[in-house]
């Protein structure tokens, strides 16, 4: 097999952002995949994304109106599932359960029980099988490079790594669920992105988590849609006026990294004024200013009598620090004047195309099943931390000695 044959579950808006890594992928000269079917509940939403899909790749991918129909079809191997994150495990267990390989969206579940079922049925399914969780924001140039100068000890030990999120407004967030405490909430969706980057720089798993979860926006209005629009404004008009927030759609949170580091992460999508969109390492002997995820944008690095950006470290760091296909799929490291979908495009790309390699290749994806489910825990734990009163462990969260809280959800969706 020197193509992986692939189905696509879910197409709505994320899905669609997937053909469009399929779409880098192909232009790059790099097609490790061959779409075969689409799926989605909606038949509307599979027609179009077959019709995209042939736009993008040149080949027109079978619409089929069921996973049941896909998991007796012996031509599909593996499954890409792009639904929405509260029936991710009703996916992954039974395609994993058939002995597909399995790429997941991120947030892997949205409780610690959906997690662990999927690594379960992992775990259970035949040797080979891999199982891999979509993240996208640790792929491109910025932090790949940002992660060789942590690992080189330009920065000496490292004391901090900063994510900070704050500034907004009380519009629905892409979508109503992404509002809704049982469906995956935005604190959760889009902080499991930032713990996963912080685990990625750091090298290092998170060991414990103090923090907070709240609600800043108790009711989110429709309105204009300013990210991926194309993407997303359908789902705006078919949104209610408005959504009253059960959901945290907000997070604060302090870690200690398992090397004794702190990584400090906010999260506040809420307030006029100022959007601080802010990330940095802080070592001993010096610091890394970071761009935005997928900006495009370059890095700053401060040494003592010495400042550094991609270009250079690029000629100091050992090659192979942007790895080949990489390097194919995005071309100039830094590129903060293309559009996001393009950039956007190419992260995903990279990923798609680690998971074809992990499956052609009988090697682990970059972003395993219990990766996945770490930066969910990580999430939880904050959440969880302040009824608590106390920090919580990692331990704690994944073995279940502290409860994530979810209980009521884990029973709503047939995980209890
Ligand atoms: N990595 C990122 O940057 C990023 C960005 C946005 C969304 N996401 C993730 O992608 C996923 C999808 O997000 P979205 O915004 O596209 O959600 P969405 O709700 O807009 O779209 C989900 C699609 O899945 C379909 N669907 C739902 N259940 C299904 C089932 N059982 N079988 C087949 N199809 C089904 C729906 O009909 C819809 O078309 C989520 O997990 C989200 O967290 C990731």
């Amino acid at each position: 097999m020197d193509r992986l044959p692939l189905a696509l579950v879910g197409c709505g808006p994320m899905g669609r952002r997937h053909l469009r890594g399929l779409g880098a992928l192909h232009r790059a000269g790099l097609d490790v995949i061959d779409l075969v079917a689409v799926c989605d509940l909606d038949p509307r939403h599979a027609e179009r994304a077959a019709d995209e899909a042939a736009a993008l790749t040149g080949r027109r991918p079978r619409v089929v109106p069921s996973m049941d129909d896909l998991l007796v079809d012996d031509a599909v191997r593996a499954i890409d599932i792009a639904t929405d994150p509260a029936v991710h495990h009703r996916i992954a267990v039974p395609a994993l359960g058939a002995g597909r390989h399995v790429l997941c969206e991120k947030p892997l579940s949205v409780t610690i029980r959906g997690c662990r079922a999927i690594l379960d049925a992992h775990a259970a399914a035949p040797a080979g099988t891999v199982l891999a969780t979509e993240e996208h924001f640790r792929r491109g140039p910025a932090n790949r490079v940002a992660k060789a100068v942590v690992a080189s000890g330009m920065l000496g030990a490292i004391h901090l790594i900063r994510t900070t999120w704050a500034g907004g407004d009380d519009r629905i967030l892409l979508t109503p669920w992404r509002h809704l405490r049982e469906k995956g909430p935005i604190a959760l969706d889009n902080g499991v992105h930032m713990a996963d980057v912080q685990q990625y720089l750091a090298g290092v798993r998170w060991d414990s988590a103090w923090g907070r979860g709240f609600i800043a926006e108790p009711v989110r209005r429709k309105g204009p849609v300013d990210f991926s629009a194309d993407m997303y404004a359908e789902a705006m008009a078919a949104a209610p006026d408005e959504v009253v927030a059960t959901g945290e759609d907000s997070i604060v949170a302090l870690f200690r990294m398992e090397d004794g580091a702190s990584a400090f992460l906010s999260w506040i999508p809420s307030g006029p004024g100022h959007l601080y969109l802010e990330r940095s390492i802080h070592g001993r002997d010096g610091s890394i200013v970071l761009p935005p995820d997928r900006s495009g944008g370059d890095l700053l690095v401060r040494l003592a009598g010495r400042t550094l950006g991609i270009a250079d470290l690029l000629r100091e760091l050992p090659a192979g620090t942007i790895d080949e296909p990489t390097e194919r799929i995005f071309g100039d490291p830094v590129h903060p004047d293309r559009p996001f979908a393009e950039i956007d495009a190419a992260h995903l790309a990279v990923t798609l195309h680690d998971f074809a390699r992990a499956v052609l290749d009988g090697r682990p994806p970059e972003v395993d099943g219990a990766e996945g489910m770490d930066a969910v825990a990580a999430i939880l734990a904050a959440f969880v931390s302040e009824p608590l009163g106390r920090a919580v462990t990692r331990e704690e969260i994944l073995t279940g000695t502290v409860s994530d809280g979810l209980a009521d959800v884990d029973r709503a969706l047939g995980l209890a």
